[in-house]
């Protein structure tokens, strides 16, 4: 048997990121020109979760290649809510600071909603306040959930057509599957989406995920999607970050999606890697975010 041939276009969403995030430097070099404000992102890491961990230095990195100053404040596992309550007053109020991400998940000690909800919405660069939910939901220009904004941005700049299509998003979370629902069944390129928002209580998932044109995985299963269930050609785009034991690395695991990347390869028209794929667009997101809000704080 010769090994089939595959034609699936791999959305490389580290690439785009990369290309996106110099498009972001350009600007920042523009603005230092005309003498303008250099964006500035905070981002508050509790603890020390080695996976918060990786994700905060990707957001520095980034920041470093876009041009932006950055601030990282590392509170201990243990902080009190008054404390991390009052790290993000401060920030609020800094006005040296122009966008700001507490990253999540926090201590089980800590009510992370009481902590969203305090952000100003102005600098809630991850997009999590109600405020700026709600705007998104009436399709009004705000700063928009970073990983859903991640997932459209590599959709349009690939060029995927969506009007029309039939979606199917797994996973109702409130930062990945309820937003990106609601922002594909809005008007607009990428939008227009009939749209599906399946869940763990959702009978028949595979016979749903079937119908899919594009299928918008974010669960948190390692390779839960698998090639019997997506229709040939369909799009999918792979949100999952889950870590499996793998003995052939150094480090003894290794990161893989929600969906059996090798079984889907030979079916489907364009997918996402893990990792690589929606992981560096969600950071590239949030540099557009930052930027925004520079703006907007300018226009005020
Ligand atoms: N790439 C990135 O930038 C990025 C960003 C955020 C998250 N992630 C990753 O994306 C994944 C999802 O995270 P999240 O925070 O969005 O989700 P989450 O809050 O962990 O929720 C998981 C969702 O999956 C659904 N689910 C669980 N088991 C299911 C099953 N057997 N069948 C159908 N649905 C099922 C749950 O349904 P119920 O609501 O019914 O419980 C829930 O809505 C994780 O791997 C996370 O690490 C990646």
């Amino acid at each position: 048997l010769r090994p089939q041939a595959t034609c699936m276009l791999i959305l490389d969403g580290k690439h785009l990121a990369g290309v996106l995030v110099d498009e972001i430097a350009l600007e920042v070099q523009q603005r230092v020109e005309k003498g303008l404000k250099i964006p500035h992102l905070a981002a508050v890491l509790v603890g020390d979760n080695p996976a918060s961990k990786s994700y905060v230095s990707n957001k520095i990195k980034s920041c470093a290649r876009a041009g932006y100053v950055s601030t990282m404040v590392t509170p201990p596992a243990d902080v009190s809510q008054a404390e991390l309550m009052q790290i993000v007053l401060d920030l609020n109020n800094n006005p040296e600071i122009d966008g700001f991400i507490v990253q999540l998940p926090l201590p089980k000690h800590i009510d992370e909603q009481a902590i969203t909800l305090a952000i100003d919405p102005k600098k809630d660069v991850d997009g999590f306040h109600p405020y700026n939910f709600g705007l998104m939901a009436l399709g009004v220009e705000t700063l928009l959930p970073a990983t859903p904004f991640g997932i459209m941005l590599l959709l349009k700049r690939y060029g995927i057509s969506t009007a029309g299509k039939t979606c199917v998003v797994i996973g109702r979370s409130n930062i990945v599957g309820t937003p990106i629902s609601i922002m594909l069944g809005k008007k607009g390129d990428p939008g227009d989406c009939t749209v599906t928002l399946a869940h763990s209580r959702t009978p028949d998932l595979a016979k749903v995920i079937k119908r899919a044109d594009i299928v918008i995985a974010a669960i948190g299963k390692p390779h839960f999607v698998t090639a019997d269930m997506v229709k040939k050609g369909a799009i999918v785009i792979d949100v999952g970050i889950n870590s499996i034991a793998d003995a052939t690395t150094k480090s003894g695991y290794r990161l893989v999606g929600d969906v059996d990347y090798a079984g889907l390869a030979h079916k489907v028209k364009a997918m996402t890697p893990v990792p690589g794929g929606v992981g560096p667009m969600t950071v590239a997101a949030l540099m557009l975010n930052t930027m925004k809000a520079v703006k907007g704080r300018e226009k005020k």
